[in-house]
Formats: structure tokens, sequence, C-alpha cells
């Protein structure tokens, strides 16, 4: 019997302003998270419940499964509190250890230090000490308000790496938030999808896995995946993701960029996620851009001032989609940029916004 056979708290990150959605998601999956605190929602399950959130969740960073919680204001007491835990229940003498710190509000803060602490402490449950040549177990120290969280990752990579974005296109957006702007537009897979400025294809390829309800994480491996003394749950989680799949539904999705080199990528990445026949992807200029469907959703991506584009060109860029936009029936629109004057250069305000970051950059999503 280890920790891992029993029940855990549980907990997932997500970034900032798509913290919401990811709660909506662990209730969808059948749990009963609580508030997010600093971009940590917790919930309580089983060893096999954090993986069924690693293949499953579209939005959130990282899952945890949490050790313990106390309170320190020295590194003494960060070093005791460290050392009740059994440590050796849970990771294996030749288990490599690593810590990631953070602090907010709390007399501890130098952060190196604190992953040192916390390393020694670990170390010294062992009589030997850990010799680290086996697999990674990453334990995150966070201290808020002088109180420590100790979470052991059960992710790895971070889960926005499904697999399937091999190449790196021109400025592309995190899968996670991609698909959390799918969720956030209230598109449903029986409305028409357009996203004009495709690039790489992350909007497109995250509206076909939801589409065909496939596991994000089902084509790649987890850190749980390794740790020697938990229970072998993996292979029976993929089973639960595979049946899942809906791969006889057409719906209609479809991505166009005006750069053929970005619709190539876009292809393939199509190809590597399973879903390049759920799509039709085109090499086309915006401006072009008609649908002979009376709704849909627009949800796009479409280039950022400090990234792309500077702000005359982007006036313009802008004001052109706007005509596009309105010359549509009944279409929504979900759309992101940093371009602070986004509103002016459309030419209508949007019916609601959003603060979120892409890779640090802040960015808001306009709703029409
Ligand atoms: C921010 S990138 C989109 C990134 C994409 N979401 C991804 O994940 O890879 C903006 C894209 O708009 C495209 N673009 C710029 N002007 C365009 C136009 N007039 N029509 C269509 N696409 C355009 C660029 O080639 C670029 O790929």
């Amino acid at each position: 019997m280890s920790i891992f056979d029993g029940a855990l708290g549980l907990s997932v990150t997500a970034a900032s302003g798509i913290e919401a959605v990811t709660k909506k998601e662990l209730i969808d999956l059948g749990y009963a998270p609580g508030g997010a605190e600093f971009g940590r929602i917790s919930f309580e399950g089983t060893f096999r419940d954090a993986a069924r959130c690693n293949l499953f969740l579209r939005t959130a960073d990282r899952v945890y499964i949490n050790i313990c919680k106390f309170r320190a204001e020295s590194f003494d007491e960060l070093f005791d509190g460290v050392k009740t835990v059994k440590w050796r229940e849970i990771i294996p003498a030749d288990g490599k250890v690593v810590v990631n710190a953070k602090s907010r509000g709390s007399k501890l803060f130098a952060l190196s230090a604190i992953q040192r602490v916390v390393k020694k402490a670990i170390a010294a449950s062992y009589p030997a000490g850990l010799s680290e040549t086996a697999e990674t177990y990453s334990v995150d120290a966070v201290i808020v308000n002088d109180e420590v969280t100790l979470a052991l990752d059960a992710s790895g990579n971070a889960l926005h790496k499904r697999g399937y974005r091999t190449f790196v296109g021109e400025a592309p957006l995190k899968e996670t938030l991609a698909a959390a702007m799918i969720l956030l537009s209230g598109w449903k897979p029986e409305f028409p999808f357009a996203d004009p400025f495709c690039g790489s294809g992350t909007l497109p390829v995250e509206a076909a896995l939801i589409a065909t309800d496939t596991a994000p994480g089902l084509n790649r491996g987890f850190a749980s995946e390794a740790f020697r003394f938990a229970p072998d749950v993996y292979e029976g989680v993929r089973e639960e993701a595979r049946d899942l799949i809906k791969s006889d539904v057409k719906p209609r999705i479809s991505g166009f960029d005006i750069n053929k080199d970005a619709v190539r990528l876009a292809l393939a990445h199509a190809e590597k996620a399973g879903v390049r026949d759920k799509i039709h992807l085109q090499t086309a200029d915006m401006r072009v851009f008609s649908s002979r469907f009376a709704h849909g959703h627009i949800v796009t991506n479409p280039p950022y001032g400090e990234r792309l584009m500077r702000g005359r060109e982007l006036d313009v860029l802008y004001r052109d989609f706007s005509k596009v936009y309105f010359s549509l029936d009944d279409w929504r629109l979900a759309l992101i940029t940093s371009y602070y004057a986004f509103e002016r250069a459309f030419g209508a305000k949007a019916k609601k916004r959003r603060k979120l970051y892409n890779a640090e950059l802040e960015a808001t999503l306009y709703f029409y």
C-alpha cells in the first residue's frame, strides 16, 4: 500500500484568465473543484483521477498530487515540515528529485534557498541519501502568506504540449489557450467553425479534437506514469479515452492563412493530431472569406502589434477584417489580440472582453 493507492488531494494549474474554464472542465469530468487560488484549483480524487485529468483536460497547464500543507516562517521550520512527509513511500531512493519553488507575501522568498532546503529535507529521509539515477519526481514548493504547500507534478511536460505541434510557426497560440478560447466562444460542434488567420492550425486542430471528443493528451506520456510506487492506471484511462472518440462525425471546421508555408504546417499538425479529415485548410487572404452558412463561429488570432505587424498596417488589416465579418449573416466572433486600438480599428465595440495571456504577453479576447 502506498499513498498513491488511496484518496488524494489533487490540484491543477491554469493560466490567468482561464481558471473558470478549467474548473468547468473538472466539473464535467465528474469532480468537485474548489475555487482557484493563484491559478491552482484543488479537488479530491485518486491516482487514476490524476491520470484522467492529464489526458482529458484541454485548458490546464499541469496536474499535481498534493502532499502536505504547513506553516513556515524560517528555513528550520521549512526543513522540519518537509521532513514530516514519508518520502520513502513516494520516491524511491534512486529517484531524481527536482524542486520548483514559488513564494508570495511570505518571510521565505529566496527561491533558490527554498529549493535547496526542501531538497535537503527530502534527501534526509533516506539513510544513504538519494542516488538520483532513475525517473524524475518534480516537487512544487509553493509558499503563500507563510503557508507551504508541497505537491508532486503528475504531468511532467506542460499539458499544452499535446505532441501534434512538432514544427513551430510564426507567433503560435498555446494549445491550452486555443482550447480555452473555443470553449469560451460558446461554439458547439454542430456549428460551422472558421479561423481566417489560422497560422500553424492550433485553433482548427483544437476545435476538431473537441468535435471528435478526442482527449488532448492521448498521444503523449506523463511523469506520473513512471512513478514506481503508483498503481498501473494509464492503459485503462487511455482505453477510456479511445472508446470516447467519435471518428464518424463530420464537423464543418476550416482554417485559412495568407502564408502557404503556415498552411503546410497546419496540414502537418492536423495529420499528426489525427484530425486531418475533419478540417478544411486553404491558403487564402481573409479578405475573400465568405460562407454559405447563415450561422457559424469565427475563433481567431490575427497578427499582434508587438509580434507581427505595426500600427498602420494593423489598422488596415482589422478594418478590412471588420468588413468581412459584418458581411456574414449571423456569425459570432471571438478574437484575441494585444493591439490596444483593436476596437477602434475594427469599428465596433465588443459585447464582452476578457483579459488573457499568450506566452506572457497580455492580450484581450473580444466577443462579437
Ligand atoms: C498570430 S498568427 C496566427 C497563429 C496561429 N493561431 C497559430 O497557432 O499558429 C497570425 C497569422 O495571420 C496570417 N495573416 C496575416 N495577414 C493575413 C491575411 N490578410 N489573410 C489571412 N491570413 C493572414 C499570418 O500569416 C499569420 O500566420
